[in-house]
């Protein structure tokens, strides 16, 4: 990531999340093993984002989601949470010590038969799941997010929505002199999304910035 400025003024992100209901305990032992064997625990889209979440899947009641970026477990438990009966979620994993996490979590939770980890580069994975899907969530790899828009885009249902997080990347969208891959693939994402007539979409300014993305019916 490049050059860090707040998003928010000091205290207003630790506010919002005391004010939030707390996670339980599944995931509370969760985030403390990857906080104690991972690096960058920060990575998890942690309680106010998983409840923002949940509070969308239960309103949509998605039946099958994607999920770009497992890490270790905490998006997908916490949208599994959230599920109808029958809902599943696939989830896609690069790393395999992540993915062994995860898979031990998932496996001791009550969403063992919920959530498939597929390990591998995701834009391959997603070759062999061609969906159709009612709700994705994007949080990986973003020095190749434009990549990944036309092929997540097509594998959403009528009426489906994409999710990209971290798309304020801790503000270095605003610092023109960070060109790095990373901040170049976020912000061409974000600028390609606002200006397609055939999208609707708003970014959110919660934690590192998520945009919600709906195709518009009829195509425009
Ligand atoms: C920001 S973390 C995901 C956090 C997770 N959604 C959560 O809230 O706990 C991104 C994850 O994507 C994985 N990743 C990076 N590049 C990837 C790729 N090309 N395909 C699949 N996974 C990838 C990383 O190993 C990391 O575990």
């Amino acid at each position: 990531m490049g050059n860090r400025v707040p998003i928010t003024v000091p205290g207003i992100e630790e506010y919002a999340q005391a004010h939030t209901t707390a996670d339980p305990d599944h995931l509370l032992g969760l985030a403390a093993e990857t906080r104690e064997s991972c690096d960058r625990p920060v990575m998890m889209v942690g309680p106010v984002e998983a409840r923002f979440l949940q509070f969308f899947l239960y309103a949509q009641q998605p039946r099958r989601v994607l999920e770009i970026g497992t890490f270790t477990g905490y998006s997908a438990l916490s949208m599994a949470e959230a599920l109808p009966d029958g809902g599943h979620i696939d989830t896609c994993e690069l790393s395999e010590k992540h993915a062994e996490i995860a898979r031990r979590h998932i496996a001791a939770s009550k969403y063992a038969y919920s959530v498939t980890v597929h390990v591998g580069p995701a834009l391959e994975t997603i070759r062999r799941l061609p969906g159709p899907y009612d709700f994705i969530l994007l949080d990986a790899d973003q020095a190749h997010f434009p990549d990944y828009l036309d092929p997540l885009l097509d594998r959403l249902s009528d009426g489906g929505f994409l999710a990209v997080d971290n798309v304020l990347w801790d503000g270095a969208v605003l610092d023109e002199a960070d060109q790095q891959d990373s901040t170049r693939g976020v912000r061409l994402l974000n600028d390609t999304v606002a200006s397609r007539p055939d999208l609707t979409c708003v970014m959110l300014t919660i934690r590192d910035g998520i945009m919600l993305i709906r195709r518009n019916r009829g195509g425009v």
